[in-house]
């Protein structure tokens, strides 16, 4: 097993045939928020995320836009290199399938399957749909009108070809008796129940290669087939890693703590045919894969042909980044589906950031630079309400960490914002503003207790807001390097004295503009 504090976390990769759109924003920012938050508290993180850029769909993609794939790859890679950039992820490495060490790494794991008798090359026919990339039994296909269709919709042909075959027949015992003493390898639980039923059907070989196409990585010793895209795919998370060297440093720190993090729709992949694969191979199974549900958008599903893809890029021109994040993260809980709509996000921004979080901030602030010469006031004896509100934060921490573990991040939010709540109605009943004329020393006291509560609550926030909440710990003077989950405690409070900046909003309201419609 992997050493205490290590952690290692992925996004799916992104197929270079699409447009970065919500999902893939949805899926980075999760896992950015789950990596920083336990770099706050100490573990040694790795964080990845990257393209998934062979397949027939993506060299059709590159014919039909006049490009050569390689050019195609590069091009579109770039978005979504850059997309997480704009979200401001903290990822250590972006991995693209068509890099050198992948080809190696996928080469490698194939040649050790094959070696260990766990790949043949036998003969595949079955109706194939090349937009979802997947054979599907005749059973799950229908006609619609002349054209045969998949479960999904998506038009299928009549394939038949030379195909490697994975002996993924052999494994589903052994994949239910890893989920048995495993119970939280795959979550939410009730995704687990899911795989193990699918499963307990039977599991047919798994037919691993192509012919009918060459852009993929080449079957060791047969170059006439190229990797079927699953395998090439899946091992991306241990390429990252330095496979095949599994002496290689980062491959012996990060592997098996991984925890991947996917939607849904692959959860299959990950959680019957990954494990199958690495067991197989003789490597050890990550530690956990999540799978997280879906956005509509205002109720509807999102498609392309409905036109309602929602861009992540234009979400965060209109309400921000900070913004986008929180609402993301907080609107629905991790594991289930949610729905999108500008109401509901101007709802979050309006009520929880700007009335609660921001103005708790704004007002105690101001009220130190308007009464106390913007400088930290010494606070005199703490009463009970004083000590309560101070040791909030450090109690939700424990919260928050144990939802954070089982990657229920809406949870650990909702845990911080109860402190925010509190820390509300603390100003509200202590009224300083009221105290100021009858008892200016206890005014001080309050303003401090609320002062000191803002530094450890924008500690935690930091890693759902992370620029957001840095502007607040340097409106509290909080030093940089003071900014983890330690320095939460009371031995780093605001010291007394120190000069603050002139206090700054850090969470406007989102106006409506009046072009705009109304949600
Ligand atoms: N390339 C594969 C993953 C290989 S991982 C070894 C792939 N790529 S994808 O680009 O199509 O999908 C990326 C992710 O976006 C998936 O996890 C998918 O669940 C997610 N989403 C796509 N639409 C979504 C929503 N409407 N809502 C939330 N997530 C969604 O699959």
């Amino acid at each position: 097993m992997s050493a205490d504090k290590t952690f290692y976390i992925t996004t799916p990769i992104y197929y270079v045939n699409d447009k970065p759109h919500i999902g893939h924003a949805y899926t980075t920012i999760a896992c950015d928020v789950m990596a920083r938050f336990k770099r706050q508290d100490g573990y040694d993180v790795r964080f990845l995320s990257g393209t998934d850029e062979h397949g027939e769909k993506v060299a059709k993609s590159a014919a039909a836009a006049g490009k050569s794939v390689q050019a195609f790859c590069d091009e579109n890679a770039q978005k979504f290199r850059d997309l997480v950039k704009t979200l401001n992820a903290s990822n250590d490495d972006f991995i693209r399938t068509t890099e050198p060490r992948h080809i190696t790494a996928c080469q490698a794991l194939w040649t050790t399957l094959e070696e260990n008798g766990q790949i043949y090359l036998g003969n595949y026919a079955g109706w194939y749909s090349i937009r979802d990339e997947a054979f599907y039994g005749e059973d799950e296909t229908r006609m619609e009108g002349a054209q045969r269709v998949g479960p999904t919709g998506a038009p299928v042909e009549w394939v038949q070809e030379p195909s490697y075959f994975f002996k993924l027949s052999e494994w589903g015992d052994k994949l239910l008796a890893y989920y048995d003493k495993h119970p939280d390898f795959i979550l939410p639980h009730t995704r687990r129940n899911e795989v193990a039923s699918f499963i307990r059907q039977g599991l047919t070989d798994l037919s691993v290669s192509r012919t009918s196409f060459d852009w993929g990585v080449p079957v060791p010793g047969n170059p006439n087939h190229v990797m079927y895209v699953w395998i090439d795919a899946l091992t991306n998370y241990i390429t990252a890693l330095g496979y095949p060297d599994t002496e290689a440093a980062l491959y012996r720190q990060f592997w098996p703590s991984a925890h991947h993090i996917i939607g849904k729709d692959i959860l299959r992949f990950h959680a019957v045919y990954w494990p199958a694969f690495l067991m197989a191979a003789g490597l050890d199974v990550p530690e956990r894969v999540f799978a997280h549900g879906w956005w509509t958008n205002e109720g509807q599903k999102i498609s392309k042909s409905l036109g309602n893809v929602i861009d992540p890029l234009q979400l965060i021109e209109t309400y921000g980044l900070d913004q986008t994040r929180y609402f993301l993260m907080r609107e629905i809980s991790f594991g289930g589906d949610g729905d999108f709509s500008p109401r509901a996000m101007v709802q979050r921004i309006n009520s929880d950031l700007a009335n609660d979080f921001g103005n708790l901030a704004q007002r105690i602030l101001s009220m130190i630079a308007k009464n106390c010469g913007g400088v930290v006031p010494a606070p005199g004896p703490q009463t009970a309400d004083d000590t309560t509100l101070l040791n909030a934060p450090l109690a939700a921490l424990g919260d928050m960490r144990a939802a954070m573990d089982a990657q229920q991040i809406h949870f650990s939010l909702n845990r911080l914002f109860e402190v925010v709540g509190e820390a509300n109605k603390y100003v509200d009943t202590q009224a300083p503003w009221a105290l100021k004329k009858t008892d200016p020393a206890r005014m001080e006291s309050v303003l401090y207790t609320v002062a000191e509560t803002v530094r450890r609550l924008a500690i935690l926030a930091q890693p759902v807001m992370p620029g957001s909440m840095a502007r607040m710990l340097d409106l509290v003077a909080s030093a940089p390097g003071e900014r983890s989950f330690a320095h939460v405690d009371g031995a780093f409070a605001i010291k007394p004295g120190t000069v603050l900046p002139a206090p700054q909003g850090i969470f406007p309201r989102y106006v409506e503009k009046a072009s705009e419609p109304t949600a």
